[in-house]
């Protein structure tokens, strides 16, 4: 909204209100997944609580980041790593049982569902597949335990986050917003997505 500035005549203020839109991505798991061939020869393996110091030292998680690594594998989430020359380059986190999506918006999983979270390589090894490489070593590991349907939500604008998602089969389900004001935000996620992804209860 232009104000009178007392020097410079009239300018901007920037808006207090945000709009910010996700798109929420699905893959079904019936039938085989098929690894993702990369260009690099990648290690792919399954972490363990004993390995976390990894996630510190290789990539790059603080001590806040390390501890809600901690908890969400003590919870039953899963997180897949992918080693370039014995260095964890690349990682993907499953979610069996809860998704918050961005707004705060708390889904209990409905059965057979999983969702992917926190997906990540590291910058220099961008470009190259890993992330494909270890995503599709996680949905194999989600079909082989009862999962049938695998999410993932991105904000709209993440076109590498995006891409990489495709490479593996994934396809868009649906779209929603996030508005916030200050620090205060409220998801305008719509009834419909909720349903499919959620528990009824
Ligand atoms: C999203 C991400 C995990 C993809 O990892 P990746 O191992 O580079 O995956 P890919 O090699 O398949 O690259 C995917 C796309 O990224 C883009 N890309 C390529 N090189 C890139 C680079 N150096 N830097 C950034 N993006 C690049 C390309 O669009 C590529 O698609 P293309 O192969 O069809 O050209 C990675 O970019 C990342 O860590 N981003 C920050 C975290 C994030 O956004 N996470 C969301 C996932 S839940």
């Amino acid at each position: 909204m232009p104000v009178e500035s007392a020097c410079h005549g009239t300018r901007d203020l920037p808006s207090p209100v945000h709009f910010d839109s996700y798109v929420v991505l699905q893959r079904r798991l019936t039938g085989v997944v098929k690894p993702y061939r990369t260009r690099l020869r990648v290690t792919l393996s399954l972490l363990s609580r004993t390995d976390l110091h990894l996630l510190e030292h290789q990539l790059g998680y603080d001590k806040v980041e390390l501890a809600d690594a901690d908890s969400w594998l003590g919870q039953g989430d899963r997180c897949f790593l992918g080693y370039i020359d014995g260095r964890a380059s690349t990682r993907v986190w499953l979610n069996l049982r809860e998704r918050t999506l961005p707004g705060n918006v708390k889904l209990r999983l409905g059965q057979g569902r999983v969702f992917i979270f926190n997906g990540f390589t590291l910058p220099l090894m961008r470009g190259y597949g890993l992330f494909p490489a270890v995503l599709t070593a996680a949905l194999a590991w989600a079909e082989e335990n009862g999962c049938e349907i695998a999410y993932a939500d991105l904000r709209s604008r993440n076109t590498s986050s995006r891409r990489a998602f495709e490479k593996c089969g994934f396809e868009p389900l649906g779209s929603f917003r996030v508005v916030r004001v200050l620090r205060w935000e409220r998801s305008l996620l719509p009834l419909r997505l909720r349903r499919i992804i959620a528990d009824p209860a």
